[in-house]
């Protein structure tokens, strides 16, 4: 897991595990600085280093054009229940001519 501080204040988040980049989190107050784009740089640097699968993330569906910018493609739709709850997510992967 990784942060992206200034002056102290956290900013926002990033966790990555094997191939699979986990969460990307941005603190409302600093949406839109370029944080999520540093966060998620760092997190295919991290995820892409061992080059065994692609770089893989499960977005919910607001997120999905955040990543598509980036370069990550959907594979697959599917809704995960979470305490009962339905929520929507994609599947998405990075094509391996974007690592590097
Ligand atoms: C999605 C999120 C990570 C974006 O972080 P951010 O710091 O605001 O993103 P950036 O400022 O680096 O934006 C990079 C680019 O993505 C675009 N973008 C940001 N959020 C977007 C979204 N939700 N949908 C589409 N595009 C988005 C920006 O407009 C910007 O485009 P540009 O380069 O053409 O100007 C952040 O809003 C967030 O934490 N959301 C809540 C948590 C979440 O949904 N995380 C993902 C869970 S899977």
């Amino acid at each position: 897991m990784f942060v992206v501080e200034e002056e102290g204040t956290l900013l926002g988040f990033g966790h990555v595990e094997d191939e699979a980049v986990l969460a990307i989190f941005v603190d409302p107050d600093a949406a839109g600085r370029g944080v999520g784009s540093l966060l998620l740089a760092h997190a295919v640097q991290e995820a892409a280093s061992d080059h065994s699968r692609p770089v893989h993330l499960t977005a919910t569906l607001n997120a999905e054009g955040f990543y598509r910018g980036f370069g990550f493609e959907p594979v697959e739709h599917k809704v995960l229940v979470k305490g009962g709850v339905e929520l929507p997510v994609v599947v998405m992967e990075l094509p391996e001519r974007w690592h590097e």
